[in-house]
């Protein structure tokens, strides 16, 4: 696909699910790939198999709910590979439940993780990237971001909340050589969907025109795409991956 040989990434999230699939890609396209996630021996699996691949990555135990593991953990980056040109804005969680019930530790540890957490990683990539003048920040939202979703108040507000990050940064620091994208997966197979009840996975299907549910491969060719020098005259776009289930 496109080279990103000598260019260093770090993805958050990388244990499983897209953020794998993503740190996989990107060591394969050539970059040296800091991944990072809670889950330390999933971390060492994946390090070892990107190596077996012929690609070269470093585990960072990272919580991007705490601002002091993701300070640590940047700078554990920084201390390996001396530079960061690719920042994945990865991890997320979900905490379902009707708005008007949802319990304040729900709604707190969703916002904490998916946007307070991709904000957290954006500041520490940025003082680097601001040096380079030259970046690349991208952030995975949710179709769920465009469309809404019932039960889903604090992930949607969290996702949207993540796309308008994406366009303020993007403005901010444009001048820089630093872009700011996002993806959007639709309905994506991984360990987030695979619990979901067979009549609500039904329903998401009927509503995919490309009629499958999408891939971790799918979502993390997106990202490649994005990270890649050939994308530098975008930024602050949202990029769907959704098998055309919204066209916004
Ligand atoms: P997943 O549940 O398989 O993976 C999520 C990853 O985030 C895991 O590695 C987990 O350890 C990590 N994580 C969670 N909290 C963390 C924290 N505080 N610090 C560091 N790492 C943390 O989910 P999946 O499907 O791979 O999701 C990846 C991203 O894609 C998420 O942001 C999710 O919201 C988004 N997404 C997924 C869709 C799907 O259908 N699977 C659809 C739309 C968006």
């Amino acid at each position: 696909m496109f080279s990103l040989k000598d260019k260093v990434a770090i993805v958050t999230g990388a244990s499983q699910g897209i953020g794998r699939a993503t740190s996989l890609a990107l060591a394969a396209a050539g970059a040296k790939v800091a991944v990072a996630a809670r889950n330390a021996e999933k971390l060492a699996l994946l390090v070892g198999e990107i190596a077996a691949a012929g690609g070269e990555s470093f585990a960072v135990a990272m919580d991007v709910a705490d601002a002091a593991s993701v300070k640590a953990g940047f700078q554990s980056v920084l201390a390996k590979f001396g530079r960061l040109d690719i920042l994945v804005n990865n991890a997320g969680i979900t905490r379902d439940g009707l708005a008007l019930r949802m319990k304040m530790e729900d709604w707190d540890a969703v916002l904490r993780t998916n946007l307070t957490g991709a904000h957290l990683c954006s500041q520490q990539a940025m003082g680097t990237m601001l040096k380079q003048r030259a970046g690349r920040i991208i952030n995975v939202t949710s179709v769920v971001a465009e469309t809404g979703n019932a039960g889903q108040a604090n992930y949607v507000a969290a996702k949207a909340g993540l796309i308008g990050l994406t366009r303020a940064l993007a403005i901010e620091i444009a001048s820089r050589g630093i872009t700011v994208n996002a993806v959007a997966p639709g309905f994506i197979a991984t360990g987030m969907t695979e619990g979901l009840p067979q009549n609500v996975k039904d329903g998401m299907l009927s509503r995919i025109p490309l009629g499958r549910m999408g891939t971790d491969l799918d979502c993390a060719a997106a990202i490649v795409f994005l990270a890649s020098d050939e994308a530098g005259y975008i930024t602050g776009h949202v990029l769907d991956v959704n098998g055309g289930m919204y066209m916004g």
